[in-house]
């Protein structure tokens, strides 16, 4: 039986950033330690990115650092929406600009179609990964798990081998009018030796504990129980 997640709620915005800021470099220090490299899945959103912003100013061991994402929309490098141009504008302006970068999007006209020349790329960042870092809507979303989507069902079969996958979020009004995803499987997610979610402020961290009640389905942030005591949700509720 797996164990519980932490769920930890600070006083303060500034006080959750510089602790998950802390976290995530502990564990880039750590993992070059042991085998010389880190790995860092990332999500885009406004909950992580001040986290970024406080990491790329650290002297971490940057060029040992390969960087990907949790999910992207099916956008351009350096067009608005795109994951890649949010961390060109946030963790990429500072010091881990050294870092590899592995992104999701390819040249396919569809992320159907583009999913196995990512999964070639992805095959590039051994897994474990070291920290995942996620963030959730008030759907109850997470990386491009909506509830609703096409593709929900595969991406969150564990047993799915596969490390990304196609999401057609069609429909669904938190997706708004970038529908068309590429993501991180449930499977894959779950190799990470560390999972930070990030859900401030009460609004978020009451869907996170209804969700508890719902089926992964309806509140696919549920799904990263299952990750036990390597689940670090972070909160800033009171
Ligand atoms: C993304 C995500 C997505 C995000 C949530 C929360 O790239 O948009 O991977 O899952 O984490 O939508 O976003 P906010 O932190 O902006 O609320």
């Amino acid at each position: 039986m797996s164990s519980r997640f932490a769920y930890k709620n600070f006083t303060s915005r500034e006080k959750m950033v510089t602790n998950a800021a802390d976290q995530i470099a502990r564990a880039v220090n750590s993992a070059v330690t042991v085998k010389g490299h880190a790995s860092l899945m990332l999500s885009g959103g406004s909950s992580p990115k001040p986290v970024y912003l406080a990491l790329t100013q650290m002297d971490l061991p940057w060029n040992k650092v390969t960087i990907g994402l949790v999910d992207d929309r099916w956008i351009e490098r350096g067009k608005p929406g795109s994951n890649e141009t949010f961390l060109d504008e946030s963790l990429f302006k500072g010091k881990a600009k050294a870092a590899t970068f592995i992104g999701l999007k390819t040249g396919a006209a569809k992320p159907a179609e583009g999913v196995s020349e990512a999964e070639e790329k992805l095959a590039s960042i051994a897994k474990p990964f070291d920290v995942c870092v996620m963030g959730m809507g008030l759907d109850g979303h997470t990386a491009s798990w909506f509830p609703n989507s096409k593709g929900l069902e595969e991406a969150l079969d564990i047993q799915n081998p596969n490390t990304v996958i196609a999401i057609d979020a069609a429909g669904c009004p938190v997706a708004g009018d970038h529908p068309e995803r590429i993501t991180l499987t449930l499977s894959a997610v779950m190799a990470s030796k560390q999972i930070i979610l990030m859900i401030p402020g009460a609004e978020k961290s009451n869907v996170f504990k209804d969700s508890a009640h719902k089926s992964v389905y309806e509140a696919p942030v549920k799904a990263l129980r299952a990750a036990g005591e390597r689940l670090t949700v972070m909160t800033d509720e009171s």
